[in-house]
This record gives C-alpha cells, sequence and structure tokens, in this order.
C-alpha cells in the first residue's frame, strides 16, 4: 500500500510508467527497505535492480527472485509489486532465523515489465538474459519521443551511489511470485498455485499511411484515409483472429492517428497488436497470416506490419514446480497447478536458468485495473512458500 503511493490514481490503482519519476521514487522505497535487511543493491545498465543478500559462498550462482515495480496506466496496486516484495520478506525471513544461505539471493525488480510506456514490455529480464540487445532497447522511444536511453540516464544519475553490476551472469535458479491476474485459484478456493507454464505471445504493430487532405474539398474517392483504411483491415483481423478458437486472445489496445484533427484527412494510423495462445502451431498459424491480411484491406493506403516480441509457450521445468510444491507442503499451504494466461519476467530467465512462478489470487482475476485486490492472507501464504522455496535453492 505504500508503494501504491507512487503513482496513485484517483481511482486507487497505479499509473507508475518505468523510468518515471514515480517508478524511481517506488525503487528508492524497495532499497529502503532492502537496506534496513542488510541486502546489497546494485543495478544494471538497461536499469534492472538488484538487492542482495550474500550467502556463505559468494562465488556461488545465485537464487533470484522478483517481478517488476512499473505498471500499466490503468495498473493495479499488486501486479509485479507483490513479486518484489515477497521477495524482499522472504530474504527478511531468513535473516531474521539467522541463517545464512550457501549461495546469494538476490531481489531482483526489472525494468520495464509492462511495456506501456517503451514497447516491447519485460525489456529488463530480457536484455539480462541476452533475448535483446541493450543498444535496440536503449533507443526506443515513447509517445513523447523520449528514449529509453535518455530515461535511463535520468534515473541512472538518481542512482549514482548504487554499484554498477554488468549485464547478465549466472543464476542457479529464480523464482517469481505473482498475483494470478485470472480467476482459477480464487474460483477453486486456493490460497496459493504452482505454475506449469506460460502462454505464448506474438506481438506487432501495424502502421497505415495515407496522405493528408483537405475534409471539406477532397472527394472520398480521392482520399488516401489511413484510419478508414486501418478500421478496415482491424474488421477483417479480428474475426480472422478470434476463428482460430476460444484460446485465441487477440487485442488491439493502441490505436493513434495523425494529425488526429477533425477536417484533415488522416494520413497515418498506428496499431498495436497483442496475440497469445497457449499453442505454438496455432500461434504460428494466426500471426503468419497478420501481414497478408493488412495487405488485402489497406485500400489506397500503404501498411507496414511490424513483428515486436514472438514468444513461444513455454512449461516451467518439472524439477522446479515439485521443488514449490514440495516446499508448499512444508509450509502446510495447499496449492494446485495452474498455468499462466499473463506473461511475465519469468518467460526470460527460463531461458537462461531453472525457473519457476507461485501465483495467489486476485480477486475475480481483475488485473489491469485499479480494482486489482488480494487478500493479506494469500499473500502471506504465496511469500511463505517462497520463502522455503527459495532456501531450498539457496542451500543446494
Ligand atoms: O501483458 C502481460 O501479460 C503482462 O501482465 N504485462
Ligand atoms: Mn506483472
Ligand atoms: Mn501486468
Amino acid at each position: 500500500m505504500a508503494l501504491a503511493r507512487h503513482g496513485a490514481t484517483a481511482e486507487g490503482g497505479v499509473d507508475r510508467p518505468a523510468l518515471s519519476d514515480d517508478d524511481a521514487a517506488a525503487r528508492a522505497m524497495v532499497r529502503d527497505w532492502a537496506a534496513a535487511i542488510g541486502l546489497e543493491p546494485s543495478v544494471d545498465a538497461i536499469g534492472n535492480l538488484f538487492l542482495r543478500l550474500p550467502g556463505r559462498d559468494p562465488d556461488a550462482p545465485p537464487v533470484l527472485t522478483g517481478s517488476h515495480l512499473d505498471s500499466q496506466p490503468t495498473g493495479g496496486r499488486f501486479d509485479g509489486v507483490y513479486g518484489v516484495l515477497a521477495g524482499l520478506e522472504a530474504v527478511e525471513a531468513i535473516v531474521a532465523a539467522g541463517i545464512r544461505p550457501r549461495r546469494p539471493i538476490d531481489v531482483v525488480a526489472w525494468n520495464n515489465e509492462e511495456g506501456g510506456r517503451f514497447a516491447p514490455g519485460m525489456m529488463g529480464s530480457a536484455v539480462f538474459a541476452g533475448r535483446r540487445d541493450l543498444s535496440e532497447m536503449l533507443a526506443i522511444e515513447d509517445a513523447d519521443g523520449v528514449s529509453v536511453g535518455a530515461a535511463l540516464e535520468v534515473l541512472l544519475a538518481r542512482e549514482a551511489a548504487l554499484s554498477r553490476r554488468p549485464l547478465g551472469g549466472p543464476a542457479a535458479a529464480y523464482i517469481e511470485a505473482h498475483i494470478e491476474q485470472g480467476p482459477v485459484l480464487e474460483a477453486a478456493g486456493f490460497a496459493a498455485g504452482v505454475v506449469t507454464g506460460i502462454q505464448g505471445k506474438r506481438t506487432f504493430r501495424v502502421t497505415v499511411t495515407g496522405a493528408e487532405a483537405h475534409a471539406g474539398t477532397t472527394p472520398q474517392g480521392g482520399r488516401k484515409d489511413a484510419l478508414s483504411a486501418a478500421v478496415a483491415i482491424i474488421a477483417a483481423l479480428e474475426p480472422a483472429m478470434i476463428a482460430g478458437g476460444e484460446a485465441v486472445m487477440f487485442t488491439i489496445g493502441r490505436l493513434t492517428v495523425a494529425p488526429n484533427v477533425p477536417s484533415v484527412v488522416p494520413a497515418e494510423a498506428v496499431f498495436s497488436i497483442d496475440l497469445r495462445h497457449p499453442e505454438s502451431a496455432v500461434l504460428t498459424t494466426l500471426g503468419d497470416r497478420i501481414p497478408d491480411l493488412c495487405a488485402a484491406h489497406r485500400g489506397p493506403c500503404a501498411v507496414r506490419v511490424t513483428a515486436l516480441t514472438n514468444e513461444a509457450p513455454l512449461d516451467f521445468p518439472t524439477a522446479l514446480r515439485d521443488l514449490i510444491r514440495a516446499a508448499a507442503g512444508a509450509v502446510a499451504v495447499p496449492v494446485m497447478e495452474l498455468t499462466s494466461a499473463a506473461g511475465h519476467d519469468a518467460r526470460y530467465l527460463h531461458q537462461v536458468c531453472p525457473a519457476g512462478m507461485i501465483f495467489v489470487p486476485c480477486h475475480l482475476g481483475i488485473s489491469h485495473n485499479a480494482a486489482e485486490s488480494a487478500a493479506p492472507g494469500d499473500l502471506a501464504a504465496g511469500a511463505r512458500i517462497l520463502t522455503a522455496a527459495l532456501l531450498s535453492l539457496a542451500d543446494h
């Protein structure tokens, strides 16, 4: 709740874009809490924040846990934040028990998971995992033309006292605690769940180009109306994608029009595509149809489809899922297994080390919405499982 003050909205949620002043303030608050536990802070070149509990063996690859502090513009108070704070709670409990694990434990706040201000999301964890190129990400700009690099420079100047760490690095394992952002756990009456995997996701940016013209003097037949073409393209895309079955998740979340004034025929329309499915084959078939469908309905305009993300569905390793389930047993919290329909930083950690996730329920599965809420008892249950799992991993 204290963190939710940073970027608080009138609706009771948070609007805390990556690398904003509110994001910087949230990171500072988390660093203060970490300092009280004796954790050593460091930051890397893409802005990931690491809070380390040193282990007995400083050379042993660390166990990582954490999530993200940035939010969607209509974010709730739990998405991402829970995973960072559950990590801090786990380490605080380990320290309070007088335990010094063999491996270091790093609590991480990955930069720009949400991708609302700078697309694509999961930027920090993807660069950490070597899945995205640092310089390419630094060049990405927000709607005001501010680049990730420029915004990061401001943030790192504020965090100049922190030691800098190289990108990437060894990791023995990663566990992320997160609200489910779906209705399954609450409906089934479980306080926590072991996540089996994450569905696949493909994102695109579609740019439709026409020509400015006078709204009063230009005959309909002579126009290159980019918005009218975008509407025709979207009207064709949506049914074609949804025909892929009820598991298809297809979202056009952003549409910008230029010059976006009433009496000029639109010269440009740019829209986003977020396509998800649990099966690779369906994701491939549907995603591969997008360029042709856009071209077929462009009318007199030009259209360019830019692929941004193409991440296959993943299954977390059963050994880690078993370890998390055993940890839940050790703290007497009944769990069920479920998959994740939402994306998480664990997707990229999975590519560099054994990764796993612990879910806790959120009411009615509401998320990316100010009404997002979770019960303290469930949040604590998830943190207890995380603590037992981290201890088990850090002493292997
Ligand atoms: O979009 C996602 O799946 C994540 O919540 N950012
Ligand atoms: Mn999240
Ligand atoms: Mn989110």
